[in-house]
C-alpha cells in the first residue's frame, strides 16, 4: 500500500520516496529488471559521498574501455529508482553503470547471483545527518526543516527521503554474503583517496597505471569536483537547489552542529540500533576509529 507522508514524500514497501522522482509502479518494476554479469552498481544512503564515488568509478572505467560518453555523471550512472531518466536505461550497452539509494529488498533480485558488482559507500552518521540537513534546507522541492533539532528527530526515526540510515546500514551489511559487494567508507576516501581508488580498481578488475591513478586522484578531489560541470550539479535550476553539492567535504563537521546532549543521545541510539554489528566509525580526522 502506498501512503502519502507529506507534500513531497510517500511511503511504499516500507521505504520513503520523493514524489517527483519515482512511483510505486516503477519500484515494483525493478523486481523484473534483468541483471547482466557486467553491471556495476553504486549503492549508498543519501549524502554518503555518492557523486564522489560515481566520479571515481566513471573515471576508472573510461580510462580503459570505450565507455559511451554522457554529458554528466548522473546520466552516465543513473539512479535505477528514478523515473526522470530520459530513456529506458535497461537497454544500455554493457557495461551498464547504475546508482541506487534503495535497500536490498527493493533492488533487482538478480543481483543476488553475485556476478554483477556493487560498491557500497557508508559515512559516519553524524556527518551524514548534518550533510542531509543542509541538503533538505537547500532543496526547494522538499520541506525545509524548522531547525537542526527538528531534522535530527526525523532522521533518527527514518522519517526522511530514503528512510532510516540505521536500516540501510544493517540490511546491506547483514545481507552482504548474497552479493558481490565492496564496502567503502566516506572517511577512508577522505583520509587516503589514492588507496580507495586502488581498492575500487581492484574490485572492478581494472589494472591502471600509477600515473593514471594519480590523474584520477587529482580529478576527484573536492576542489576539482567543485569546478567539474559533469559532477558538481550546478546545472540544477537555482530556484530548485540553492546550495552546493560539494558543500564542505570534511570529516567532523557534525561538531559544528550537534550539541553535547544531541551527540550523546545519538551515540546511545547508534549503540541500541547497530551496536551488535561491530562497525567502526571515524568521527574525527585526529582520532583513531571509535566503536
Ligand atoms: P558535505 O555536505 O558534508 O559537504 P552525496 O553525493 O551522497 O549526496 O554526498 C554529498 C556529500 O559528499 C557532501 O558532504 C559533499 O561535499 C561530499 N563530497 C562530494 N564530493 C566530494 C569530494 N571529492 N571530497 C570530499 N567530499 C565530497
Amino acid at each position: 500500500m502506498m501512503e502519502q507522508i507529506s507534500d513531497y514524500l510517500f511511503r511504499y514497501k516500507n521505504h520513503n520516496f520523493t514524489k517527483r522522482t519515482t512511483s510505486a509502479e516503477h519500484i515494483d518494476s525493478l523486481q523484473s529488471f534483468e541483471i547482466r554479469d557486467s553491471d556495476i552498481f553504486l549503492v549508498t544512503y543519501p549524502k554518503s559521498g555518492t557523486i564522489w564515488a560515481q566520479n571515481i568509478i566513471i573515471s576508472v572505467l573510461e580510462r580503459d574501455s570505450g565507455l559511451q560518453a554522457y554529458p554528466c555523471n548522473w546520466k552516465h550512472m543513473p539512479w535505477i529508482e528514478h523515473t526522470v531518466n530520459e530513456e529506458d536505461i535497461s537497454l544500455r550497452p554493457s557495461p551498464r553503470l547504475f546508482t541506487s539509494h534503495l535497500r536490498p529488498a527493493l533492488m533487482p533480485p538478480g543481483l543476488k547471483n553475485k556476478r554483477a558488482k556493487i560498491i557500497y559507500v557508508m559515512r559516519n552518521p553524524k556527518d551524514n545527518a548534518v550533510s542531509y540537513y543542509h541538503f533538505n534546507c537547500d532543496f526547494a522541492a522538499w520541506e525545509t526543516p524548522k531547525s537542526f533539532e527538528d531534522f535530527l528527530e526525523k532522521y533518527l526515526v527514518g522519517n526522511v527521503a530514503g528512510s532510516s540510515w540505521f536500516d540501510h546500514i544493517r540490511e546491506w551489511h547483514s545481507e552482504r554474503d548474497q552479493y558481490n559487494i565492496l564496502f567503502l567508507t566516506y572517511e577512508e576516501m577522505v583520509l587516503d583517496l589514492k588507496a580507495a581508488i586502488i581498492k575500487i580498481c581492484e574490485f572492478l578488475g581494472k589494472s591502471i597505471s600509477e600515473a593514471m591513478i594519480d590523474q584520477i586522484v587529482e580529478k576527484t578531489t573536492f576542489k576539482n569536483m567543485k569546478n567539474d560541470p559533469k559532477a558538481n550539479y550546478q546545472f540544477l535550476p537555482k530556484d530548485l537547489f540553492t546550495g552546493q553539492f560539494m558543500r564542505k567535504g570534511k570529516i567532523g563537521d557534525w561538531k559544528n552542529n550537534f550539541t553535547v546532549a544531541q551527540s550523546e543521545r545519538f551515540d546511545q541510539i547508534l549503540q541500541e540500533r547497530l551496536g551488535d554489528m561491530g562497525l567502526k566509525f571515524i568521527w574525527d580526522t585526529e582520532l583513531p576509529p571509535q566503536p
